[in-house]
Order: structure tokens, then sequence, then C-alpha cells
């Protein structure tokens, strides 16, 4: 495919002044301030892509019949832009976000916007907010980048939308979990499932956050972070947390994760954990894990690290895990084990460019 749209850049008049911005990078949290621009591009049926830019951050007008907000056609990505030393900046296999947004979309009913155009939005949105990109060496941070797509079609017709609207919002970013690499302790939610058989498990649309977030209060109300979700026709297997995935290293060096399913999201880093564990001395296994592998498996020393990734979270150590009756201890200390901490810097070595990106996974932007 090739590029449909240009978009095309007016400034935003009330920007940021450079002190604040300062003072929000200096300590960035995670998603809760934007910066100082956005990317817009608009699809109707019969025309396709038009009017890309990109423009001042701020309020999106929407009829309150748009479709989104009755029957929630919606996906969304997530990335990063990482400053490097030489002050140059750059994003993480893109085409892997745009490919499985292109996939989101298909599932959803929603129109496929050209990987040329996905990246070309990010760029634009990028080179406009450029100052919002944190310093290279001030710790886990990035610029934190949510490409989205939904119907704003006024239409309380159930049917795919003839017009929908993409974005890029940029927010910059430290840690996920306030916390750090402090372990995450994961309650197993036996009452509700995350996707099931055939749902949309796989693509990357706000409906699978949202339904899980009543098990992740039933598991703050147990005293744990997050809750791990498991299949919903056998209540057996290991799929993934709210929005990460979940990886368990063993004492005879494997690295396991939950195979894809179908109603698992196919993760970004999760893919590149995979394809870094052999580089590691490790040996990557996709299969089917059942929950009383784990339940049992670190009591019995089989399981020696257990750790969840995604772009946000990048790697986070699993500390202990809580269910309905019991407990199994946590495998790392304070800050994960050995292995979860290789991992994670490996993949931060990448991605800031301090390591040679040997496969070819870094933008510039
Ligand atoms: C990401 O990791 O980028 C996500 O979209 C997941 C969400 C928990 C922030």
């Amino acid at each position: 495919m090739t590029a449909e749209l240009t978009f095309t850049a007016t400034r935003s008049d009330a920007p940021l002044p450079d002190a604040d911005r300062e003072a929000v990078l200096a300590d960035p949290g995670f998603g809760s301030t934007f910066t100082d621009h956005m990317a817009l591009a608009t699809w109707t049926k019969g025309e396709g892509w038009h009017d890309g830019q990109v423009r001042a951050f701020g309020p999106l007008q929407l009829s309150p019949a748009a479709a989104v907000l009755h029957y929630a056609q919606e996906v969304f990505e997530g990335m990063k832009a990482y400053r490097h030393e030489d002050g140059s900046v750059w994003t993480f296999r893109p085409d892997r976000n745009a490919a499985r947004m292109a996939r989101s979309c298909e599932r959803l009913a929603l129109p496929v916007l050209p990987e040329e155009d996905f990246v070309g939005a990010i760029r634009a949105l990028v080179q406009a907010d450029e100052p919002w990109v944190p310093a290279y060496g001030t710790g886990e941070t990035s610029l934190y980048l949510r490409p989205f797509m939904f119907a704003s079609e006024a239409f309380l017709g159930v049917r795919p939308a003839n017009e929908v609207t993409f974005s890029v919002i940029a927010s910059p970013a430290g840690a996920y979990f306030s916390g750090g690499l402090k372990p995450v302790n994961l309650w197993v939610s036996q009452d509700y499932a995350r996707a099931g058989e055939g749902g949309t498990g796989a693509a990357k649309c706000g409906g699978n956050y949202a339904s899980s977030l009543a098990g992740q209060l039933e598991g703050q109300a147990q005293g744990c972070d997050q809750a791990v979700f498991l299949d919903s026709s056998t209540h057996t297997y290991i799929e993934e947390l709210g929005g990460m995935n979940l990886f368990f290293v063993t004492k005879d060096g494997r690295l396991r994760t939950p195979a894809l399913t179908g109603s698992i999201l196919e993760g970004v880093t999760r893919d590149s954990i995979l394809e870094l564990a052999p580089d590691l001395g490790l040996t990557p296994e996709e299969s089917r894990i059942e929950i009383d592998w784990w339940k049992e498996g670190v009591a019995s020393g089989e399981i020696t690290e257990v750790f969840a990734c995604g772009t946000a979270a990048v790697v986070t150590p699993v500390g202990e895990l809580r269910w309905a009756g019991g407990s199994a201890p946590s495998t790392g200390g304070e800050g994960g084990g050995e292995m979860t901490r290789t991992i994670r810097q490996s993949l931060l070595d990448i991605q800031y460019g301090v390591a040679e990106d040997t496969r070819g996974w870094m933008t510039r932007l």
C-alpha cells in the first residue's frame, strides 16, 4: 500500500511554556500529561482517507450519537519514541504496530490505514512535539504514542460506520507502575474472563480493556495490583493480564509464554522478547500453560522468575500470585529476578540505541 495522506502541521498558538514542559519531563508519571499537538485524519465511505493534519491538542467535537459511544467500534495502539545519545529520536518496530492495528481494524470492521500513513502520522506528530521527547539518560523515560481509530459517524443503527476518525496523541512517560521495578502482585480472576473464543481478544480494542476492569477491581480488593485472566471456556489456562503479556523463566532454562489462541493480544514486546531469548541462553516456548502449573511451580522450584511485559510496562517483575483460598510466593527479589532484569535491559539498550540494532527494529522519526 502507498501513502494516501499528508499530515499538514499547524503549530499550536498556546504551547506549554518551556519551563512547565521541563517540569513535566522531570517527573512524567504515566498517561496524564499530553503534548502540544495531535495528529488527525478522517475516513469516509467512498472517499477513503483524507484531511491528514497535525494541530493543537484539544477536545474533539463529537456528536452524542457517534457510533463509538454506543457500540465501541474502536481500536488503538501503544508505542514509544526514544531519545538517543546523539539527540536523534527513534521508535521501535512501528511496522508491527501498523500491522496489528490493521488486524484490529479488520476485526472491528474499521477501515485499514496503510502502514505508510500510520508511520507518517507518528513522524509528523513527533516532529511537531520534538521538545517533548525526554532527554537521553533520564532513566526509563520516553514519549508514549497513542494512535487510535474510532467510529465518528452520528448514527444509531448497528453497522460499520461510514465516517471514521484516526488520531495520534502523545504523552511523556516514565514507569507505568509507580513502584518502578517493584514486583506487582497478581490476583487470579476466577469469575471474569477478559475475552472468549471467537471474540475480540486478539484485537487491541477498548472493549477488551473495559472488560478487564471488574477483574482488576476484584484483585485490588484482595490487595493485588493486577488480575491475571484465564481462558473463558475451561478457566484452566493462563491468558494475560488486562494490558500485558506474561512470561515464566524455568529452572531448566526455558522462557515460557501462553500461546496465541485468538483471545490473547500479540504483544510487540512479547514477540521481541521471544526473539531475544536465545541470545540470552533461554529456550523460548509458546504453549498452553495451566494456572495450576504456576500455583505449584514456584514452591517446587520449577519456576524461577515471572514477569509481565508490554510497551507501557516494558518488563515488570511479577511477585506473589493470589487466588481464592491460596497464594504462591514471589520469585524474584525487590527489583525482580536476574533474568527478568537482563531481558529488560537488553530491550531497553536496543530502544535507547545503547546496543547495536542488529535486527533492524528501530526507525528514525
Ligand atoms: C501499552 O502497553 O502500550 C498498552 O496499550 C497497555 C496499557 C496497559 C497502557
